[in-house]
């Protein structure tokens, strides 16, 4: 399958269409942003990393029932997925405080949950990606109200399986940013990416983190904690 024209580029994926009007190619850049891209930047390797990694746990989700977008790896970069239409939400999972939960609710980073928590921001970036709940979603007509629960079960399916995968390899599943997509016969698939980008992911024993956290905040050793993850996860499967 070979890339045509460029659909759309985003801040660390480019899309292009295909022969095939169903299907199209995400190809991962080393490009990393932060606050809305205000804070810019490279991660060398990133690119094939998180492709790798994303292809790797979608084939599984996929295997334990959950559908997504996933198709076929290409090459490093790029892989083959179905063309939805991307739900403009950003479906984030936590099982333990971090991040703007920490920041909005006051709770020390590290605090585990009793139970995991779901939350939708509106995918957009000109709002800066604001918080908001299943009524305003409905009001603004993102989803209809069934894919809003759909999209909470799969979000909380999709943390089960991860929290094992990850602890499986040493590492705790601390939060996680999901997007779905709708094929053309309204389907809802789990899209977008799973990566070091998109998670949050500590070492259990340590607690270092392994994870986009060490770009937002200048903690260095960026190249080698997404490696230290692709490491395990090659090592989980062999
Ligand atoms: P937050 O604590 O900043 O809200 O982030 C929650 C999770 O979502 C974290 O694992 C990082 C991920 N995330 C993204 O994938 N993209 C984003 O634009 C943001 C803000 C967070
Ligand atoms: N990708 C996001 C951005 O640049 C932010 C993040 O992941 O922290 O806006």
């Amino acid at each position: 399958m070979e890339k045509k024209e460029q659909l759309y580029e985003g801040k660390a994926k480019k899309v292009f269409a295909t022969d095939d009007p169903a299907l199209v190619i995400v190809s991962y850049k080393d490009d990393a942003t932060a606050f809305n891209g205000l804070k810019k930047g490279t991660i060398a390797g990133k690119g094939v990393i998180n492709n790798r990694m994303s292809n790797l746990l979608m084939r599984r989700l996929e295997e334990a029932g959950v559908p997504t977008h996933f198709v076929q790896e290409l090459s490093d970069r790029d892989t083959l997925v179905k063309k939805v239409s991307i739900v403009p939400l950003e479906v984030i999972v936590r099982n333990v405080a971090a991040g703007s939960f920490s920041k909005r609710y006051g709770v020390e980073e590290g605090v585990v949950f009793d139970a995991p928590t779901v939350e939708f921001s509106y995918k957009n970036d000109d709002l800066g990606d604001p918080l908001l709940n299943t009524s305003h979603a409905l009001a603004l007509k993102l989803a209809t109200a069934e894919e809003l629960e759909q999209i909470k079960a799969m979000a909380l399916r999709v943390d089960e399986l991860l929290k094992a995968a990850f602890h499986r390899m040493g590492i705790e599943l601390v939060d996680f940013k999901l997007e779905f997509g709708r094929t053309p016969d309204g389907t809802l698939v789990l899209a977008d990416e799973i990566s070091p980008d998109t998670c949050r992911l500590w070492d259990e024993k340590t607690h270092e983190k392994l994870d986009k956290d060490r770009f937002r905040r200048d903690l260095g050793g960026v190249e080698d904690a997404y490696q230290e993850v692709m490491r395990r996860l090659t090592e989980d499967l062999a």
